[in-house]
This record gives C-alpha cells, sequence and structure tokens, in this order.
C-alpha cells in the first residue's frame, strides 16, 4: 500500500503567516505540523509516501524531509500549481500509486493520536472501495458530516449549517485504486474545488465505504486556536 500526504492548497485561514510560510510548515509544538502526518504514516507501516505541494516553500519541504530516509521512508514530490481542492491534489497522485495499489491518503493540517496500524492492515488485506475515520466532535459543521443510517454512512454533507450527526469525516481515508476513475467524473463545487467528499460520497451511494471512530485525539489545525491547542497538547505529550 502506497501514502499520498496532500499539503497543497493555501492556507487562507491561517494568514498573515501563511502569505510567507505554508501552513504545513508552521511550527506545532516542536516540529513543522508535516512532521506528524509523516510520523502517523510510518508507524502505520506506509514507506513509499508521494507528498503533494504547493509552489511556495516547496524547497523547505525538501530541506526538512529530503528523501524521507530519517523516517524510515521513501518520499517523492509533486507540485500543485493551483489549489484546485483537495480531490484535484489526490489525482496529481495517480502515475505514482500505480495499477491496482490501494492507497492511504492524509491531509498535511490533520493532527491525531490513534495508530492506524490495524485499520490499513485491514484494509489491505479485506476491505473494498474506500474508508474514512470519524471523530465526535462539538463544531461539526466545520467539516464533512456524516449521515448514518442503520450503521451505514448514507452520505457526507461538506460543512451543513444542519449537521445531521456529530461526527466529523476526518482527513484520513483509504483508498482503492478506482479513486482516479472516480476523480475524473467530478464537477467543481460552489468553492470551485474538486471536493473529497464528492469522492467519498460516489462509494457511500455504492454501499462501499467503510468507516470507523477514532478513539483518541484529533484534530485539524486549519484555524489560529486549532494550531495553537495543538502545539500546546503536542508539547506536553513530548514535555510532560
Ligand atoms: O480536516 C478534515 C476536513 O478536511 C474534512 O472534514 C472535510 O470534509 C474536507 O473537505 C477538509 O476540509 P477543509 O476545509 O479543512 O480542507 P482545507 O481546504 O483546509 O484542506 C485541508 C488540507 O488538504 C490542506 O491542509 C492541504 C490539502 N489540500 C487542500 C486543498 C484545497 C491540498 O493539498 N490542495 C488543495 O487544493
Amino acid at each position: 500500500m502506497k501514502g499520498i500526504l496532500l499539503a497543497g492548497g493555501t492556507g487562507t485561514r491561517l494568514r498573515p503567516m501563511t502569505t510567507i510560510l505554508n501552513k504545513h510548515l508552521l511550527p506545532v509544538g516542536k516540529y513543522p505540523m508535516i512532521h506528524y502526518a509523516l510520523c502517523k504514516m510510518a508507524e502505520a507501516g506506509i514507506r513509499d509516501i508521494l507528498l503533494v505541494i504547493g509552489k511556495p516553500s516547496a524547497g523547505l519541504y525538501t530541506e526538512y524531509i529530503g528523501s524521507g530516509a530519517a523516517w524510515g521512508l521513501q518520499v517523492s514530490y509533486r507540485i500543485q500549481e493551483e489549489a484546485g481542492g483537495i480531490a484535484q491534489a489526490l489525482g496529481l497522485a495517480e502515475s505514482f500509486a500505480g495499477c491496482g495499489e490501494k492507497l492511504m491518503v492524509v491531509l498535511g493540517d490533520n493532527l491525531f493520536e490513534d495508530s492506524l496500524q490495524e485499520a490499513v492492515k485491514a484494509f489491505e488485506h479485506n476491505d473494498k472501495g474506500a474508508h474514512v475515520f470519524l471523530k465526535k466532535v462539538g463544531d461539526p459543521g466545520r467539516y464533512g458530516v456524516p449521515e448514518l443510517v442503520n450503521g451505514r454512512i448514507s452520505r457526507i454533507l461538506e460543512k451543513p449549517e444542519r449537521p445531521p450527526s456529530k461526527y466529523a469525516v476526518t482527513g484520513i481515508y483509504l483508498y482503492e485504486s478506482d479513486v482516479f476513475d472516480i476523480i475524473r467524473t467530478l464537477k467543481p463545487s460552489a468553492r470551485g474545488e474538486l471536493e473529497i467528499t464528492d469522492v467519498n460520497n460516489v462509494y457511500a451511494a455504492e454501499g462501499r465505504l467503510g468507516y470507523s471512530l477514532l478513539s483518541g485525539w484529533w484534530t485539524d489545525a486549519g484555524t489560529h486556536r486549532s494550531l495553537l491547542e495543538a502545539g500546546i497538547r503536542l508539547m506536553e505529550r513530548e514535555e510532560p
């Protein structure tokens, strides 16, 4: 199974810092944000990772991560010229993914505690379609929110005004290689992006979207407050 780590986009919610430094290089505790996702992918047993980055700060990623050897990884890079959405960024990984390979996809601003090793192993050997990870949150309207019917995800609503559940769909996804066929069928959303939620809804409509719940702490460090809170929490974990 290969890994794709998405760190493109513009990080507008974290301006003004992100006008000079890409969001995923901002400090979270002791490390740049991107460090944590790489560790989590390595922990899950993924060795071959494509990092999708924007043009700004691109050189700093290679300076920090290099070939990935320090993490026991083989990391390659792909530039997303314009922020066209998460699904568009994922689409850039098609040639890297190769034929028939299952994929772990992580959004670079997601920080979490759970080990995904078991879930990744199970998906690799048994599951078909796609798998998402849900987390109960106080403010689901900020995220993709699943509607659960008889224990299954019937659909996901992106940043809904009236969330159908208390869960966020986190930025950790497992896919079969047909994800690229689905991305080719997408149309840009109202905000002009190819949405990962639209990809997941195709799997949901076909009854091929599995899920599990994260039991540990999770945040997406996409706002100043969540970035600060994540920094404090991860710092405390490193230096209790
Ligand atoms: O964090 C979980 C949430 O992430 C999910 O609940 C939502 O369903 C999903 O749409 C996404 O929502 P956000 O609004 O938080 O996505 P954002 O635009 O902040 O992008 C998240 C990451 O995806 C970002 O850190 C890097 C990557 N990305 C994003 C865009 C728009 C790219 O690599 N390229 C892009 O063009």
